[in-house]
């Protein structure tokens, strides 16, 4: 029997899981270059194996994708999303989406172009040049309206500021690496699970509001809510529960905004700190768009701003982390992957290797030319993951990410405010822990 991957296994695993807990994003940087591609650390006693080489990641996550469950983490993960797409697993995913993926193919999504432009062009419009702003929750209105009006053709821009606070709270109270302590405390009546409680409760009244609105209206419409209150099997019964409902609108409501939030955020910071890349920015905008705002039809010509999104999803991967349980014994290098164990693929990681990008911390959008992109291996870019469980939301959050970045950008610029800390924050997303204040300036 093949040993497990080197790793620093004699630490006490107590100690890995305190490093984890304090900064994992180091020390899981420290472990791959420390000691290669596939290497292990045990947390409580489960091995867990991160796997750093692109060849690696797409073993795990398409080629022999079979071998893995997403497993690690979910039991906690579903006590606020439930059974939706991004949690559940086997015949209910495939059957959920199957059901839901026609409302993410292109020409879906071509149509919400409008409502994308029009919502950043109104939440710009309320600033006043020189405000100082958290763009953090800037972005977090913005994308939480445009989910909640293309997907559910419903407005949430009145209670935004409450959702967004209970989104924090409740993205607050999740640990990346639960152990079997945490699982047990998660049960208790603490100060903060009963804040996650009264956050998920504050979601839900959302959620169950919506949906309850449609029942009124007959589940007529053809956005996705809609389609999920008519699902039905092929043999035309068994519609989804009100409880499945929610659990889909759940997911894609807080997956669908939370994520682009972020992107969008660190992409106004990197901005504001390389102002040379900013100025190419405005000039690609001036010159496609001249005065007017941005349509579906700018998005290929934007190949710049595509660019520097790209970029800042490199270096700042909303999703920054992806683990999976080994169903059997598997091998990858020679080296054993043990039946249970904990196979993990991490962004961040990889996302600032200097064998895929040299001087990886430097904010350069070039790196994503067609040419550069050819000499690198695929998989050394994975923010929206693949396989079966690729994100099915990657095309709106592109077209989105793209729309509004050229719809601000045309009239701001962004300017950190002295002495803001950042302080990366790695829960289920990475996010800014003090949020970004910036000053807003208009161009
Ligand atoms: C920058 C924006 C986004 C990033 C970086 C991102 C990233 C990801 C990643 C990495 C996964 C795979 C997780 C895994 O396999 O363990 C995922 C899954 C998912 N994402 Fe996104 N996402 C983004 C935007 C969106 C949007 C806009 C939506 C919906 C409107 C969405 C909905 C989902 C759903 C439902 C899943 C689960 C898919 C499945 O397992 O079938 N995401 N996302």
């Amino acid at each position: 029997m093949t040993p497990l991957p080197p790793g620093p296994s004699v630490w006490p695993s107590w100690r890995n899981l305190l490093r984890l807990r304090r900064d994992p994003l180091t020390f899981l940087t420290s472990l791959a270059r420390d000691y290669g591609d596939v290497a292990a650390f045990h947390v409580g006693p489960v091995p867990i194996i991160l796997l750093s080489h692109p060849d690696d990641v797409r073993d795990m996550l398409v080629t022999r994708e079979w071998n893995f469950v997403k497993g690690p983490g979910l039991e906690r993960t579903k006590r606020l999303l439930g059974e939706g797409l991004l949690t559940s697993e086997g015949e209910l995913h495939r059957r959920q989406r199957r059901l839901v993926q026609p409302a993410f193919h292109k020409p879906q999504i071509v149509r919400h172009g409008e409502t994308m432009v029009g919502i950043a062009d109104r939440v710009a419009g309320t600033w006043r040049d020189g405000d100082e702003r958290d763009v953090s929750q800037e972005m977090m209105r913005l994308t939480l309206a445009i989910v909640a009006r293309t997907l559910f053709n419903t407005d949430v821009e009145s209670e935004a500021a409450e959702i967004g606070a209970a989104l924090t709270a409740a993205v607050e109270s999740f640990v990346t690496f639960a152990s079997p302590i945490t699982l047990i405390v998660d049960r208790l009546p603490t100060p903060r699970n009963r804040r996650f409680e009264a956050a998920r409760d504050r979601l839900n009244t959302t959620i169950f509001r919506m949906i309850d609105e449609r029942h009124r209206q007959g589940a007529s419409g053809d956005d996705l809510l809609a389609r999920l209150l008519q699902a039905r099997d092929t043999d035309g019964s068994g519609g989804m529960s009100d409880a499945l409902v929610r659990d889909e609108a759940m997911t894609l409501f807080i997956a669908g905004h939370e994520t682009t939030a972020n992107a969008l955020t660190f992409t106004w910071y990197l901005l504001s700190q390389n102002p040379g890349v900013e100025a190419a920015l405005h000039a690609e905008l001036d010159t496609v768009l001249g005065d007017r705002l941005p349509t579906v039809e700018d998005v290929p010509k934007l190949a710049y701003t595509e660019m520097v999104l790209t970029e800042a999803m490199r270096l700042y991967p909303p999703a920054w982390i992806m683990g999976r349980r080994v169903v059997t014994d598997h091998l990858i290098r020679g080296v054993r992957l043990p039946r249970n164990s904990v196979a993990v693929a991490c962004q961040w990681v990889m996302h600032h290797d200097p064998r895929f990008y040299p001087e990886p911390d430097a904010f350069r959008p070039e790196r994503w030319t067609d040419d550069a992109r050819a000499g690198r291996p695929r998989f050394a870019y994975f923010p929206f993951g693949a396989g079966s469980r690729l994100c099915i939301g990657e095309p709106f959050a592109w077209m989105e990410g793209v729309l509004v970045l050229a719809t601000i950008a045309r009239h701001w610029r962004m300017r950190l405010v002295p002495g803001h800390p950042i302080v990366l924050q790695p829960k289920i997303t990475l996010r800014s822990k003090h949020g970004m204040k910036m000053r807003l300036e208009r161009r």
